[in-house]
């Protein structure tokens, strides 16, 4: 089977993405927080960068994602555009930027997009952030929502497990990507729901759904490089392919230089001036 990478493209745009779902060809994304990091996906061919506020756990170490600021998100935005040439960017508004007001959504938004250079905004929730989605989309950013499991509400659900299993929890998601659709987003995450659940949403609207933990239904799927890298050894859920182990390599080559360096091998004469 010959798989189509979609390199030929000169910029991935909102259209670019919903021409792909349209022709059936999948949509590839993954988050990213750097320069260095985006630059090599970027060359590689990824359709999408997601700046995730998941760099509240891989780049803070905090527990949840919860602590991360805005400035923060903007940093590593900033730094992850100037890496990029071609890909589609889309940046996480981070817990308490956007929940108050449309208002202060807005605000948050527009400072995404001023002070980066990103191409789009992503948030968490359905019916009860639509006035937000409504004014960010209304001032012409495109938004990204995001459904299922939403780890800003994690204190709400109370554990990571896979959601909208119950019939009133998938009824309330069948509703919300309909509602997301209507208010203008041009896609929308669905992390950790029933496969069948991602398939009947994603051929319920045609803005593309991209999954994590979704299944394979969904028009694109979203990893976070920590995991699909193997940076982080530690978690594995069933959904992860894991590409590389990096923590191994990384690991490894660390000790070889550290051994190196005491063992008074490194540097040798041919890597001195
Ligand atoms: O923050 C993030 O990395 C995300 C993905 C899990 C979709 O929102």
């Amino acid at each position: 089977m010959s798989v189509h990478v979609n390199k030929e493209v000169k910029k991935v745009t909102t259209h670019t993405l919903q021409r792909m779902k349209a022709v059936g060809e999948k949509i590839s994304m993954i988050t990213a927080y750097d320069y260095s990091f985006a630059r090599l996906f970027d060359e590689a061919g990824i359709d999408v960068i997601l700046v995730g506020d998941s760099a509240s756990n891989v780049m803070a170490g905090h527990e949840t994602t919860l602590p991360i600021t805005l400035d923060q998100m903007i940093y590593h935005a900033s730094a992850v555009i100037r890496g990029i040439n071609r890909c589609f960017v889309v940046v996480d508004l981070p817990f308490g930027t956007y929940q108050a007001n449309s208002k202060e959504a807005l605000a948050s938004a527009i400072r995404i997009m001023k002070e980066t250079g990103a191409h789009a905004v992503k948030l968490e929730g359905g019916e009860e952030v639509l006035e937000s989605i409504k004014r960010i989309v209304a001032a012409g950013i495109p938004v990204m929502g995001h459904l299922g499991l939403t780890p800003q509400s994690i204190y709400k659900f109370g554990t990571y497990t896979v959601r909208a299993r119950e019939e009133a929890e998938a009824n309330k998601l069948r509703n919300d990507a309909k509602l997301l659709q209507e208010a203008g987003c041009f896609g929308v995450v669905l992390e950790k729901i029933p496969a069948q659940l991602a398939k009947e949403v994603s051929e319920s609207i045609i803005i593309p759904t991209i999954g994590i933990g979704a299944g394979m239904y969904c028009d694109g799927q979203v990893l976070v490089m920590h995991d699909m890298l193997g940076i982080n050894t530690e978690f594995k859920p069933r959904f992860l392919r894991q590409y590389l182990n990096l923590y191994e390599q990384i690991t490894g080559a660390v000790k070889n230089y550290i051994h190196d360096v005491k063992a008074k091998d490194f540097p040798n004469d041919k890597e001195q001036y």
